[in-house]
């Protein structure tokens, strides 16, 4: 059988960087995207092919899956991981931070499986991982261009498995709840809230992003091909689900 091969994007740090090793681990060869260079996933991932770009960027992301193509001969997954998530109240939300928050958030993803999509109809089979979060459910006030981005990013995870079902691509999202990254231990995990929403999980501990990898290795498994447009909430039996 041929090595299966996937694109993660945001992949130089937090789940970005565990997703790429963790798809690595199971034997498919992985490209990282990022605005950022990834030293320590490269260091982590056997044959790593390294990407600097912004996945809003059209030309960045075309010059980046024609590398990954180059290298590897063929793309199975794309993981759509790069986000941002800034908290701030919504009367001091400008219209430029709210089209930062969709633009990378939802026209991310959009652009990069736009554009992978002949690759992954060339490959045969194809799995597109959306990354959502548990936020579209709590809804939390400071977060509303989020919750908006991750709300539209699941509608397209949906209308997109519609679209995409008849190449054998499927479509699905993964939502979180808070998990321990560096970036969510300097914002949204600070003064306590790691710990507010650890107590409205049924799994009294913070996620870390190793409670993300099985559902991940699950829906990208070739034999994974009749679950498509779904949501996996992964957030730990949160109350509010
Ligand atoms: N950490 C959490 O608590 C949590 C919870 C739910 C969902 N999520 C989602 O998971 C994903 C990863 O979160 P994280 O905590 O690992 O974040 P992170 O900040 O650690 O990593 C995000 C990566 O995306 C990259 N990135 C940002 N904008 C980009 C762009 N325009 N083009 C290319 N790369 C870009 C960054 O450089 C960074 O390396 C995000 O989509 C986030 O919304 C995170």
């Amino acid at each position: 059988m041929e090595t299966p091969t996937a694109l993660v994007t945001g992949a130089a740090q937090g789940l970005g960087q565990e997703f790429a090793a963790a798809l690595a681990r199971r034997g498919f060869r992985v490209a990282g995207l990022d605005i950022v260079p990834q030293t320590e996933t490269a260091e982590r991932v056997l044959d790593y092919v390294e990407l600097v770009g912004d996945v809003t960027d059209e030309h960045q992301v075309r010059a980046a899956l024609e590398r990954t193509v180059d290298r590897f001969g063929t793309l199975h997954v794309v993981v759509n991981n790069a986000g941002v998530y800034p908290a701030g109240p919504f009367e001091e939300t400008s219209l430029d931070d709210w089209r930062r928050v969709l633009r990378v958030n939802l026209e991310g993803p959009f652009v990069v499986t736009r554009l992978a999509l002949p690759y992954l109809k060339a490959a045969g089979w194809g799995r597109v991982v959306n990354v959502a979060s548990a936020a579209v459910f709590t809804a939390p006030p400071d977060m509303v261009p989020y919750v908006a981005s991750k709300t539209g990013l699941i509608g397209f995870t949906r209308a997109l498995a519609s679209a995409l079902g008849p190449y054998g691509i499927t479509v699905n999202a993964i939502a979180p709840s808070m998990v321990r990254t560096a970036t969510a231990e300097r914002t949204v995990g600070a003064d306590g809230g790691f710990e507010r929403v650890r107590d409205q999980q049924a799994v009294p501990r913070v996620q870390e992003p190793s409670d993300l990898i099985s559902t991940l290795l699950y829906v990208v498994d070739e034999d994974s091909g009749f679950l498509t447009g779904q949501t996996l909430n992964v957030s730990g039996g949160s109350t509010y689900a």
